[in-house]
């Protein structure tokens, strides 16, 4: 099956990424949310992008860039999304719950042969696809963040994915140039079950208060070649979404797990990270 046509479901941090780089690679995207006025602050963040990182660098012209922008079109109804795509992808807010009703719609809309994939960072693919009847078109496909610069795919093989969609779903992100790795539906899968233990780890040394923000990401960037500190990179990622993964692990692997006081009190506070301006730092 060739994919001509994506549909991108959310279009906040990662899901705005996610479109450009697929618009970047030649696709046609629906990228969806729940408001007009949401996509019109997110259709004006994209052109941004795409001019002060592709046309004022010269890796495109102005033409090239007008071509890449004419392949996003910005949509707030799933229903009307999803007719004549190939591929789903979803990346809407980190809760079992909202994904299982959103997947189990998908699949009674879409066409059997259309690929249903997920962008979580953490949650299992085959509870999300619990609720499906088709189970086997369901496939995580775990972009990073920036989606357009980040080099690596974290392929999620749920235990009801079928080899036909994971080599689907494995020819389209090596489409987009990047490097795929494959892993059995774990939770935080590699890569956000190690950096959470990571970041959790640097919070609980800032609230121990043996350290400064800034000294806490200096020593790791210096010590571990790392071209952000922890808290640096938990401010890029958001702290909603590591103080979920941390609550999904600890459900899952036990205590150790357990987030750290201080993250619990900053999203109470509503201090996200760089989302909301304000986390570790201020933006
Ligand atoms: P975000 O909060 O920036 O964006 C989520 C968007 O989804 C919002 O714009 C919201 O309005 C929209 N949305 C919610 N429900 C919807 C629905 N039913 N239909 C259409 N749109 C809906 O979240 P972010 O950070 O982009 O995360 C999205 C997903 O990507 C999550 O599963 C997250 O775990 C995962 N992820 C996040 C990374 C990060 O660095 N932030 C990295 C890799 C994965």
């Amino acid at each position: 099956m060739e994919i001509k046509n994506v549909c991108v479901i959310g279009a906040g941090v990662m899901g705005s990424g996610i479109a450009q780089i697929i618009a970047i690679n030649g696709y046609s995207v629906n990228l969806v949310d729940l408001s007009e006025e949401l996509l019109k602050n997110v259709k004006e963040k994209i052109e941004l992008n795409i001019d002060r990182h592709y046309v004022a660098r010269n890796k495109f012209s102005s033409e090239e860039a007008n071509k890449i922008l004419d392949n996003i079109h910005y949509k707030t109804s799933i229903d009307e999304c999803v007719n004549d795509v190939q591929l789903v992808i979803e990346a809407i807010y980190e809760d079992m719950n909202l994904k299982q009703v959103l997947f189990e719609k998908l699949d009674s809309i879409c066409e059997k042969e259309v690929i249903l994939a997920s962008n979580t960072s953490s949650l299992s693919i085959t509870d999300i696809a619990s609720k499906c009847k088709n189970k086997d078109r369901i496939v995580g496909i775990h972009f990073f963040n920036p989606a357009t610069v980040m080099k690596l795919i974290e392929l999620i093989e749920g235990d009801h994915t079928s080899s036909h969609t994971l080599e689907i779903a494995k020819e389209f992100s090596k489409s987009l140039k990047k490097t795929v790795v494959t892993i059995k539906d774990s939770p935080g899968f590699i890569t956000s079950r190690l950096i959470y233990v990571l970041c959790n780890e640097a919070i609980n040394m800032k609230m121990e208060g043996i350290a400064s923000t800034e000294d806490i990401d200096t020593a790791c960037k210096l010590a571990f070649n790392f071209p952000m500190g922890p808290l640096e990179l938990s401010d890029l990622v958001g702290l909603d979404i590591y103080s979920n993964i941390g609550d999904y692990l600890t459900d899952e692997f036990g205590e150790k797990y357990k987030p750290s006081f201080l993250l619990k009190k900053k999203v109470g506070d509503h201090q996200l990270g760089r989302k909301t301006r304000k986390g570790f730092y201020d933006y």
